[in-house]
């Protein structure tokens, strides 16, 4: 395969070169893909030193798959012109997402609906990765009926600018800010950009409509506070699920447990469970804290975390690009 890697040098894409090579993908050409800035910069891919092409130049060589991570703007303007010369687009940001046409994938739950004829396959959003991952086998044995979702994602989901502001506050040193405030010793109620009509940032959004495309469930209701948190690792999520019917606690953790990509942490005996500080570098979704609300039937309180780097970002995005080889979807 010969893959275009598009936002190379950016924090999602730099782990979507190291994830190629630990998976092994089979490649016979990378070409690494950013702006104008970094044109003709070179970077480092199994050893080698690579250098940094153009978007027009990447849509020339009609590599087999191009994943893109470099903004929403750029992949609106630019993944419809790898899709023209027959390269299909893996794609990061939110552009595609919930557009009807454009399939919404997470290997683990709904790869079987893509087809060679899908040219521009959206990844989903961070946070929602690691919820539906978990919220889908639950789903599956009771029937998910509404969802309340709290999160404290780390400074990585905003790009490599915010580590920059979150390194430069800690160390006392004068950094532009990407955020509206200073995060160090912060929490900020506030990722993406706020939704005029609703009040709700466009990162709550997401939460709630992007799990509905991916399960193939029209009726879950979801609701999301989403807040950024001085931290690196990965991003956490407080998760209270209510079901149809009634469960199991002892078979909620071994279902969990026996889904591919999830990983059990759940022993308060032992303070084990989940947190971004061991998640990082890691591609499981971690869950734990498993129990039941007291406050009304049917109703369970977790805790999920992953890295949003991995399988919010780039581990999930070379398992579709697997299941495309693996299936002959692609070339
Ligand atoms: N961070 C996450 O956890 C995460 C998770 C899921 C999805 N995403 C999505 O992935 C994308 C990238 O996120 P990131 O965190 O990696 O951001 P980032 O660290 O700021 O990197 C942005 C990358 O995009 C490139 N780029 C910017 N403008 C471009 C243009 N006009 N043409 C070509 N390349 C351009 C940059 O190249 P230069 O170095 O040359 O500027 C850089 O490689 C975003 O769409 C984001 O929503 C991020």
């Amino acid at each position: 395969m010969r893959i275009a890697v598009v936002g190379a040098t950016g924090m999602v894409g730099r782990v979507m070169l190291q994830v190629l090579e630990e998976r092994n993908f089979p490649i016979t050409e990378i070409i690494p893909v950013a702006s104008e800035r970094s044109v003709g910069k070179t970077i480092e891919y199994r050893g080698k030193e690579y250098k940094i092409v153009s978007m027009q130049d990447a849509v020339e060589t009609r590599a087999d798959i191009a994943i893109f991570s470099a903004g929403g703007e750029t992949s609106k303007q630019w993944a419809p012109k790898f899709a023209e010369v027959g390269t299909t687009v893996i794609d990061n940001s939110s552009a595609w997402r919930m557009d009807p046409d454009k399939p919404l994938i997470v290997p683990e739950i709904n790869a079987d609906i893509l087809t060679k004829e899908d040219k521009i396959i959206a990844n989903p959003n961070c946070s929602t990765i690691q919820l539906v991952m978990v919220l889908n086998p639950l789903h599956i044995k009771y029937g998910v009926k509404r969802v309340v979702v709290s999160t404290y994602q780390s400074v990585t989901g905003t790009g490599k600018d915010a580590v920059e502001q979150l390194n430069g506050e800690i160390e006392g040193r004068d950094v532009a800010k990407v955020y509206p405030y200073q995060i160090f010793k912060n929490a900020l109620p506030h990722c993406d950009v706020f939704d005029e009509e609703t009040g709700y940032t466009k990162e709550e959004l997401k939460l709630t409509k992007e799990p509905r495309k991916i399960m193939r469930v029209e009726e879950m209701n979801i609701t999301a506070t989403a807040v950024r948190v001085p931290i690196q690792g990965g991003h956490s999520e407080s998760v209270n699920i209510e079901f149809e019917n009634d469960f199991n606690l002892a078979d909620v953790r071994k279902l969990l447990s026996e889904q591919d990509g999830v990983t059990l942490q759940d022993n308060p005996d032992t303070n084990t469970y989940p947190m971004a500080f061991y998640s990082e570098g890691k591609d499981d979704v971690f869950v734990g804290r498993i129990r039941r609300d007291l406050s009304q039937p049917n109703t369970l309180n977790c805790w999920i975390v992953a890295d949003n780097l991995r399988k919010g970002a780039a581990t999930n995005a070379v398992q579709i690009a697997e299941y495309l080889v693996k299936n002959n979807l692609v070339g």
